[in-house]
């Protein structure tokens, strides 16, 4: 990755945990922007703040863990105040496609738990429409052939994400089919017709979820949207 894209994920991150308030319980993300948010709150932590976070996987749970972040288990949460996550694409409604990471499943559900949902990315990540980046379908391995099929009908290319000569496994053991539509007008619809597939856990769309979007510039600005 460029020193300029690192800069404003950076840059990002460091506007939205200024939301963050003594006592808040958190959603940590998952990515390279959101890991700068967990390393930020993890500075606030170590000089004072109190806030007790959830993790959207494995690998930020490591890092909030290796910072002092205090954990909850998920079971304890009724609401979140505020979760800071990155995403793959922004579009001009806030919708997102999220899932670059592998994590949309974990993250969904953080998201959906959250009062306050902030999104951090650089700039390159805002569109007007959706697509370009193939959406991320999270799918049960058995009998992912057939949810392949199924999902190709609606006009994709799905593409198993492999890890080395293996499937990728999410943190849930499911795999990831990574579908290119091309431009997406109807992201709520497209939504829809792939979350009604059986064998589909979740997909990558973000409808309606966003409360602000962060997104941080290499000359080090930041616009808030
Ligand atoms: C992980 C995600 C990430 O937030 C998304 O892929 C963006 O990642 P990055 O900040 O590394 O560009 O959805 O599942």
């Amino acid at each position: 990755m460029d020193n300029q894209a690192v800069n404003s994920k950076k840059i990002a991150a460091g506007k939205a945990i200024e939301y963050i308030r003594n006592g808040m319980t958190l959603g940590l993300g998952t990515g390279s922007t959101a890991y700068w948010a967990i390393q930020g709150i993890g500075e606030m932590v170590k000089h004072g703040l109190s806030v007790k976070a959830v993790a959207t996987s494995i690998q930020s749970e490591s890092l909030a863990r290796e910072l002092n972040i205090p954990l909850i288990p998920f079971s304890e949460v009724d609401r979140l105040d505020i979760t800071i996550d990155g995403a793959d694409e922004v579009d001009e409604k806030l919708n997102l496609i999220k899932g670059g990471g592998g994590a949309l499943l974990r993250e969904k559900i953080v998201a959906a738990a959250t009062r306050f949902y902030i999104i951090i990315v650089d700039e390159s990540k805002l569109v007007r429409h959706l697509g370009k980046f193939p959406l991320p379908v999270e799918v049960a391995p058995f009998g992912w052939e057939l949810t392949m099929r199924r999902l190709s009908e609606l006009n994709c290319t799905p593409r198993m994400r492999m890890a080395g000569d293996k499937p990728f496994l999410t943190d849930n053991q499911h795999y990831i089919l990574d579908c290119a539509f091309g431009e997406i007008l109807d992201p709520a619809g497209l939504h829809r017709k792939v979350s009604d597939i059986t064998g589909v856990m979740e997909d990558g769309f973000f409808i309606n979820m966003a409360d602000i979007v962060v997104a941080g510039s290499p000359g080090g600005e930041t616009r808030i949207l």
